[in-house]
């Protein structure tokens, strides 16, 4: 590890990176969640115990690692506690190893509220968002009214929420009139249950820049881990179909409050095909029986979303947006993961272009031609074998190196790191 190292998503999510994050921890003594919320959901299988983690970062499941949660996360106090109290059962010492941004926003029943709102006036063209209340909770922070950890503890916390709630009624009844949100979004009853939220998470808020600022000077090693990956970022992703925070390793250094000439390597991790959720492009999407068994192969018991469980959509691997995805992560390394899943296929069609109005690309487009672009295949032989359990690269059948190396040459950043398999330890290191 250098000083700071950040592990980052290169595709539309759920490419694995709770896995790489979980394997590289053993040498970090700190762990950051940057951005987003408990709409991620990174599963880890630590000592044969599967974890969905949503917020706390993954690096603490290490147990010697300190876990923060960044300012540039947005925290669902509820979804946060319910998470410290799983890891408390299974014997984690969440109370000396986490530590929370007093700069980092809080999520209100508003926003989810919000959410699904206004999924609903979108219609057709909805974004498929988890419905955690992401976006709302972005848009007040850079609208300038979101509630802070910090102002929890504030005197005039009471004043500012109910100010809020009735601002946040006022636009529900634009949205969605026919709801009464009045009950649901009873003050009182917000207020007292935030308040206790409040008291119960006070031992873990901190200045986390500086908690950070002396961990760099003391010489400790810090990884950051991004959520989501680059197709889905506010910037450079498919937008509108994006997330509301950015997915990119450079934000991992406000994220975090961390210096940007301190973060020396980008590990971008991508999966062996592809997988999304939610709406918008994807051009090596497959469908029907062919989707379905993949789906039902893939992961560590089938592509579901960690967090709402909606079944993943499924494609091949995507060469011209993994490319793209690396490029604006500014991948110094790629994790290539979910590998074993791909021993059953006689042949794997691999996407190295995108045919548009008749021509053929490399580039990744903009929103409009991306939509109406369609694959162009270059077809692979499998390997047809179980690779779990393999220790070295040169033990892998030829086929499946031959796979590896065909994209790599196409993607043009170096796969360093190839992962056969959801446990910890199952990971091949190749040096490049
Ligand atoms: P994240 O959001 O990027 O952390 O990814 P998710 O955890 O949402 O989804 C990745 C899925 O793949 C999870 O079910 C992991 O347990 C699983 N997984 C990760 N690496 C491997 C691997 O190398 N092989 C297999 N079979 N599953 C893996
Ligand atoms: P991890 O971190 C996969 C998707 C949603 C939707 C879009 C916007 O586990 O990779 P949002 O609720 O953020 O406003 O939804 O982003 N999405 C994810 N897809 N994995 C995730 O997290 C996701 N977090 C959000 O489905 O398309
Ligand atoms: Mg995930």
């Amino acid at each position: 590890m250098s000083k700071v190292d950040v592990v980052i998503g290169c595709f539309y999510g759920d490419e694995g990176k709770g896995k790489v994050i979980d394997y590289l921890a053993a040498d970090a003594d700190v762990a950051v969640r940057c951005t987003g919320g408990d709409n991620a959901g990174h599963t880890i299988k630590a000592n044969g115990v599967k974890y969905a983690m949503h917020l706390i970062p993954s690096g603490l499941l290490s147990g010697h690692t300190i876990g923060v949660i960044g300012n540039g996360v947005v925290l669902n106090p509820q979804v946060l506690l319910e998470e410290i109290n799983n890891l408390k059962e299974h014997g984690y010492d969440v109370d000396k190893y986490l530590k929370i941004s007093d700069k980092t926003h809080v999520i209100f029943p508003y926003h989810s509220k919000l959410d699904v709102a206004l999924e609903k006036v979108r219609q057709a063209k909805k974004i498929g968002t988890t419905g955690k209340g992401i976006g709302p909770s972005y848009c007040d922070k850079y609208e300038r009214s979101g509630i802070r950890m910090e102002d929890l503890y504030a005197p005039d916390f009471k004043e500012r929420l109910k100010e809020q709630t009735e601002l946040k009624l006022a636009l529900l009844k634009v949205y969605d009139p026919e709801t009464d949100y009045t009950k649901e979004l009873d003050f009182d009853k917000m207020f007292a249950e935030y308040s206790d939220y409040a008291a119960q998470l006070e031992p873990y808020v901190c200045d986390t820049s500086a908690f950070l600022h002396q961990a760099l000077k003391d010489g400790k090693k810090i990884l950051l881990e991004g959520q989501l990956g680059s197709l889905k970022d506010t910037d450079h992703g498919i937008y509108p179909m994006v997330t509301s925070s950015s997915t990119l390793a450079p934000y991992g250094a406000i994220g975090a409050g961390v210096p940007p000439y301190e973060i020396k390597k980008v590990i971008t991790v991508c999966k062996a095909y592809s997988s999304a959720v939610g709406a918008g492009a994807f051009v090596s999407e497959i469908f029907g029986e062919e989707a379905d068994e993949l789906r039902r192969r893939g992961g560590d018991g089938g592509e579901f979303g960690a967090t709402t469980g909606r079944p993943r959509r499924m494609g091949w691997f995507d060469c011209v947006a993994s490319k793209y995805g690396c490029r604006m992560q500014g991948a110094t390394d790629v994790a290539f993961t979910v590998l074993d899943v791909l021993g059953y296929l006689d042949e794997i069609p691999v996407c190295v272009g995108y045919e548009i109005d008749g021509e053929v690309t490399k580039e990744f487009p903009v929103t409009h031609l991306l939509e109406k672009a369609k694959p162009v295949y270059k077809v692979l032989p499998g390997w047809k074998e179980d690779i779990r359990g393999i220790k070295k690269y040169e033990d892998l059948p030829e086929n499946c190196r031959k796979y590896i190396e065909f994209i790599e040459k196409e993607i043009e950043y170096p796969i360093t790191m190839i992962s056969n398999g959801p446990g910890r330890d199952d990971i091949i290191y190749r040096n490049k």
